[in-house]
């Protein structure tokens, strides 16, 4: 592995964020060589804590990982913590200070990433000190990584845009979405380019329905206060499963570089038909779990969490149809669902192919049609893929049933896979934007799932409901009953 050399700035340095997962992701990188010598890490917060505590804090959020003692000694040598309050312009003086210092005593090559972890409203103050009171570096890189939520809107999501635009430019922006560092998520390109056999019916003539499915069966935690006011639409839809949508609708990049991805994503996403009040009526579906009993656990309801407003009418589930209109997806419908204390955690996608046009086994099968080709990626907690095929059951007479070829990675591999945020940090190291959003891409989402919100805003009805650890509401069955079709994962 190649060494990089970079300086981190990490604004957020004592979050949970940045405990939980940057921390553990620089470790990693740490072993494999991809960092060494030449790095540091300064982190800033508002409380006053001394580089031995921050060291002492970042030992605690590498433990799980065993380090050796030489190993903790070595690694956290190199973290330096700032207290710094952000809308103080005086302190990025001192910051500065500190970030040139460690430039010479490392040999970081002027390289520097700054890592926005904590409230986006101080996304922008920050992007204008960094620039104002000159941190960013004359030479080598500077480079920006934003967490989500990129804004709440369109228009909050196009202040932000520009606001840190005055600071970076797009190239230098690497805007997070974790789903895109998720190993099986990656693994779309290489299921759908990789394969002759996949790619040539990648389109309507071949596929019936996509469904996307990202269930989590845990509540809302600790975050009842974050999720109350954004919901599962603004939490899941606008970013990850739109995200998804864009890799497995894009068009064929000519090569798979940031650049040509990013441009077929773009004209994917702005090819996802934005509707009109009537037909988001017709075509999303919400609801919020009340409480469920499974095995021996009850589970209290959205309205009795922590930090939740006992009326609320925020959705914690959401399920809808999004159309394409391109030549590939005319006609073929993307169903996606998503939501909170759902039976099980589960991230799969269901690729569905039409059936043949006709059944010559009619008469031994006893219906019209066989049953459908399934092309299923599976994305976590199992990562792998399966392929429903119909075959001959064994045995006299000519019964035809499906067999399902299946490859699952072991949990061997799944304890190698890196983690999404290792490997996004990695690829922003070596200025690989291909596994984050574009802003066009962020624009593009917006602005359908804008519509649907302003649509569920003027509704004043109790929102549907679903008992916590079931699959949603019955509207989500509905919604793909009333086109003839069904959910294909059913836990
Ligand atoms: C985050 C959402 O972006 O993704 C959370 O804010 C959600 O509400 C999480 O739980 C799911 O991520 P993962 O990787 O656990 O599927």
């Amino acid at each position: 592995t190649q060494e990089n050399k970079a300086l981190f700035i990490i604004f957020g340095g004592t979050g949970d964020l940045a405990k939980r997962k940057l921390y553990p992701s620089l470790f990693r990188l740490f072993r494999k060589g991809a960092i060494g010598k030449h790095f540091a890490v300064i982190g800033t917060a508002r409380r006053e804590w001394t580089n031995d505590h921050f060291r002492e804090v970042v030992t605690e959020s590498i433990k799980e990982l065993n380090p050796t003692p030489k190993e903790i000694d070595s690694f956290t040598s190199h973290f330096y913590y700032q207290a710094h309050n952000v809308t103080n312009t005086e302190e990025y003086v001192t910051l500065e200070k500190l970030a040139s210092e460690l430039n010479e005593e490392y040999q970081l090559e002027g390289n520097r990433i700054f890592y926005l972890a904590m409230a986006p409203s101080f996304f922008g103050t920050i992007a204008q000190h960094i620039k104002s009171e000159h941190i960013l570096s004359d030479d080598g890189f500077n480079r920006l990584i934003i967490e989500k939520p990129f804004g709440t809107d369109y228009k909050t999501a196009k202040e932000l845009n520009d606001s840190i635009s005055a600071a970076f430019t797009e190239d230098q922006i690497f805007r997070i979405d974790h789903y895109l560092g998720k190993e099986m998520v990656q693994n779309i390109s290489a299921i759908r380019f990789g394969n002759n056999i996949f790619e040539s019916l990648w389109n309507h003539h071949y596929i019936d329905n996509v469904q996307i499915t990202l269930a989590e069966s845990l509540g809302v935690e600790e975050r009842g206060g974050y999720y109350d006011k954004s919901g599962a639409l603004k939490d899941m839809v606008q970013n990850h499963i739109l995200q998804v949508v864009a890799l497995l609708a894009m068009e064929p990049p000519t090569i798979f570089s940031d650049r040509a991805i990013r441009t077929e994503k773009i004209n994917a996403l702005e090819s996802i038909r934005i509707y009109n009040e009537e037909e988001v009526k017709e075509n999303f579906v919400r609801g919020q779990y009340s409480s469920g009993l499974l095995g021996n656990n009850n589970f209290v309801g959205y309205h009795d969490e922590k930090d939740v407003d006992p009326t609320s009418s925020t959705e914690t589930f959401v399920a809808g149809k999004f159309m394409i209109d391109t030549f590939r997806w005319s006609g073929v419908p993307f169903y996606i669902r998503t939501g909170k204390r759902l039976t099980e955690k589960g991230t799969r996608i269901n690729i569905v192919f039409k059936p043949t046009p006709i059944n010559v086994f009619r008469e031994s099968t006893q219906s019209e049609e066989l049953p459908e080709n399934i092309l299923t990626i599976y994305i976590q907690p199992t990562e792998g893929f399966s392929l429903t095929l119909n075959g001959k059951e064994v045995g006299p007479g000519f019964a035809v049933d499906p067999v399902k070829l299946n490859y699952r990675h072991s949990s061997e591999t799944l304890e190698n896979s890196p983690e999404a945020y290792e490997k996004l940090l990695l690829d922003c190291l070596k200025g690989d934007a291909t596994n984050f959003t574009h802003w066009d891409e962020v624009a593009a989402s917006w602005k359908i799932v804008d519509i649907i919100r302003q649509t569920w805003d003027k509704e004043t009805g109790a929102i549907p409901t679903y008992s916590a650890r079931t699959m949603g509401p019955k509207e989500s069955f509905d919604l793909l009953e009333k086109d003839g079709r069904s959910w294909v994962w059913e836990p």
